[in-house]
């Protein structure tokens, strides 16, 4: 693992940009695989100034996201496809034909099914990841097995609180219970990860992820196993570590 400590967010999410937009230059018809929250916002912002100052094309462009809420229309301004929407594709030249966000309504067994399916075939050169509090990534929970692909997950109390707090109005019964994730074993083949964590709030999360032990009781701890791990954090989130 690659760790990059940058005195706040501004500078970590240009740099973060440097890399996305480095590998869209590099290949026109990349494949990301992005993340929502709102560690990623910024970096989204950043990109979408670069695509109107530079034209760094999305045209070509395929994208997968990590997950999404059970039970959300793709509509639902709470939703991960509503969000990624506002948040980065209205921005960019982008074919909403070529973007993938797992589905939270209809048969989901059967569509995470088919989205690991796509994976396998569009192997991801980047995966963009934030972490939970207590060391998700995408929405796999502590004790989600490291060979997990693409599925239904529940959600952790304190996830559902966690995202109340910055989503939904702050009103907790409005947080679906369930979500769709991609598995810990589909963010592993991404040729590189890319993980953002900002803030007090991420510090242990972190700590255990750079130096703990490698456990399913801290998901990201999997990434110690990745051959390509970058790690851009700032310094509230980098507080702990001993290194
Ligand atoms: C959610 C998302 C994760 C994200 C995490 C952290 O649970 N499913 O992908 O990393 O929240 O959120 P935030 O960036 O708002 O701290």
């Amino acid at each position: 693992m690659e760790v990059i400590i940058c005195k706040n967010k501004d500078e970590a999410s240009t740099k973060a940009c440097e890399i996305m937009v480095g590998i869209v230059k590099e290949n026109p018809k990349a494949v990301l695989g992005l993340a929502t929250g709102s560690t990623p916002v910024q970096l989204y912002a950043k990109m979408i100034e670069d695509h109107k100052e530079n034209g760094t094309s999305y045209k070509d462009i395929q994208t997968y996201n990590l997950d999404e809420y059970f039970g959300l229309d793709q509509s639902h301004p709470q939703s991960y496809h509503y969000f990624m929407c506002h948040h980065l594709f209205n921005g960019l030249d982008i074919n909403m034909d070529n973007v993938h966000v797992p589905k939270g309504k209809g048969n989901v067994e059967e569509e995470a099914q088919k989205y690991n399916e796509m994976l396998a075939q569009n192997p991801l050169d980047i995966q963009l990841l934030g972490i939970g509090s207590n060391g998700h990534i995408g929405f796999n929970e502590p004790g989600t097995a490291f060979d997990s692909v693409t599925h239904v997950v529940d959600l952790k109390q304190s996830t559902i609180e966690d995202n109340a707090r910055l989503f939904f109005d702050g009103k907790i019964d409005d947080v679906p219970r369930q979500a769709v994730s991609m598995g810990i074993a589909n963010i592993m083949q991404a040729k590189k990860v890319l993980l953002l964590a900002f803030g007090e709030g991420k510090a242990e999360a972190v700590k255990g992820m750079v130096e703990g032990p490698k456990t399913v009781d801290l998901p990201a701890s999997a990434l110690q196993d990745h051959p390509d791990c970058v790690l851009i954090i700032d310094e509230d989130a980098a507080k702990l570590l001993s290194k």
